[in-house]
């Protein structure tokens, strides 16, 4: 893991839309992972701002609220096209979203999984983290080796996403959720985490043991895996200073 430390979500995040800014560059028709939530919407707002061509470019989300209409304001499709897709070129055809609607939520899992495998697999998977260490909506104890599949939100996630909805009892309960092997399959793993509120499952997550009880310290596994964190979402690392260290001095060939 690449643990990268700066003063504010906005210089952290210019960090994150430099690395997909040169993974566009480098593979036009690049595969992109795409998170949804309050962390990446500095993120979007930046990538809208490089005016990057999108028109090869194939993405796919990480999740969507079960039984929520696509046109409701919260659903992820709404999010993503309001705050990423309608402002760049992007071939419609080319966006993948979980349908929280479907009938047959396991067909439509195992489609989305034969999809993603028939792109050529995820270039590059943006995630936020959950207050509790879930990455997508993987929720604590879920397998660390589960594909997309359907999944029950804790309490927890709920009440932290009731601040979209007005109230907590407005949160749907089930979501459809690439699974943690499906987001281990990425090529290449961008997390966003900003404010105080994450720095406990950051510092599980990155430093302490590797268990399905936080999700997110399963990319301790993942080979190429950057965590772009702004200081108060690091201040429960350990070896912040180390981390800072190796940031500032890498050498000139590794710079981003
Ligand atoms: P947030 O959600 O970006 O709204 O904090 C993160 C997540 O639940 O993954």
């Amino acid at each position: 893991m690449e643990i990268i430390i700066q003063p504010t979500p906005e210089a952290a995040t210019k960090i994150a839309a430099r690395i997909i800014a040169r993974q566009l560059r480098e593979k036009p028709d690049a595969v992109l992972g795409l998170a949804t939530g309050s962390t990446p919407l500095l993120l979007y707002r930046e990538l809208v701002a490089l005016k990057l061509d999108w028109s090869k470019v194939t993405t796919f989300n990480l999740d969507e609220y079960v039984g929520l209409p696509r046109e409701h304001p919260q659903s992820y499709h709404s999010f993503m096209w309001e705050n990423l897709f309608r402002h760049v070129n992007i071939a419609k055809k080319n966006v993948h979203i979980p349908d929280g609607n479907t009938k047959d939520i396991p067909k439509f899992c195992a489609k989305y999984e034969k999809q993603i495998r028939a792109a050529g697999g995820i270039d590059l998977q943006v995630l936020g983290i959950g207050t509790d260490g879930h990455i997508g909506f993987n929720e604590p104890t879920s397998s660390l080796a589960s594909r997309t599949r359907i999944k029950t939100l804790t309490q927890l996630t709920r009440r932290d996403n009731a601040r979209f909805f007005g109230s907590e009892a407005d949160v749907p309960h089930h979501v459809v959720t690439m699974g943690i092997g499906t987001i281990m399959e990425a090529k290449q793993i961008l997390l966003l985490a900003f404010g105080p509120k994450k720095s406990r499952a950051i510092a599980e997550a990155v430093e302490g043991p590797i268990t399905a009880v936080n999700p997110a310290s399963v990319l301790q596994m993942h080979p190429v895996t950057k965590v772009c964190l702004d200081a108060p979402a690091a201040s429960g690392l350990q070896r912040a200073d180390y981390y800072r260290w190796v940031y500032d001095n890498k050498p000139g060939w590794q710079t981003f």
